[in-house]
């Protein structure tokens, strides 16, 4: 069977540079599927396009190329704010589902990480993990990450914005952030990024 490894969780617990850590490790493509809905926001607010019409947005999410996703266009927190609200429209994860599910099969193996692998895209995986973290660290973590670069930043605001962005993802009817029933949890609040690294790979290991 492929190993298609699917990593879910909320935002800043971890997810993205596990996710890296291991396809790198197991020499396996690595999909951001966060930043395919990322790309549908940016599309829409770069052609001044309502983000609240569904079909308008599922358009959009037709046309995104998972072969150009650059994290580094796509990263403002603007972006990621649109990306959950486009995020809730059924239509437009039909079209990026779909394409996630192509990149998952297309290969002896991957890593998706997002908010609904375990449950939707990918549910046969035979890997899956939730990494979460209290809401204060992941806030904390985002806070030190702008500030390491020199920016800005207000905590309480940034915790704000956190606990926000849980409850849409957490609340939405379509694809609701939560654990599959089979998937290992894995709460980095108090590990480092190594220390979740290597209890990950424990983990993936026992199930090859
Ligand atoms: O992980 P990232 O912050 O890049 O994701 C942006 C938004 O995209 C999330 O807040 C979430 O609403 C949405 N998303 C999703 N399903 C995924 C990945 C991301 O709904 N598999």
């Amino acid at each position: 069977m492929a190993l298609v490894i699917a990593i879910d969780g909320p935002a800043a617990a971890g997810k993205g540079t596990l996710a890296r850590k291991l396809a790198r490790h197991y020499g396996l493509p690595h999909l951001d599927t966060g930043l395919t809905y990322r790309a549908t926001a940016k599309a829409l607010l770069d052609e001044g396009k309502p983000l609240d019409d569904e079909a308008v947005a599922a358009e959009m999410a037709a046309r995104v190329d998972l072969g150009h996703l650059d994290r580094s266009v796509l990263s403002a927190h603007e972006i990621g704010e649109a990306a959950s609200k486009v995020a809730a429209m059924p239509a437009v994860r039909v079209a990026l589902v779909d394409a996630q599910r192509r990149f998952a099969a297309s290969g002896k193996g991957a890593v998706l990480d997002g908010r609904d692998i375990g449950t939707v895209v990918c549910p046969d995986a035979p890997v899956k993990l939730y990494v979460t973290a209290d809401a204060e660290i992941r806030a904390r973590r985002r806070y030190d990450e702008i500030t390491a670069k020199g920016e800005e930043a207000d905590f309480s605001q940034i915790l704000e914005d956190v606990r926000r962005r849980d409850e849409r993802d957490m609340g939405r009817k379509d694809s609701p952030l939560r654990p599959a029933d089979d998937a290992h949890l894995l709460d980095t609040s108090k590990m480092g990024i190594e220390a979740a690294f290597q209890a990950a790979l424990t983990f993936v290991d026992k199930r090859l």
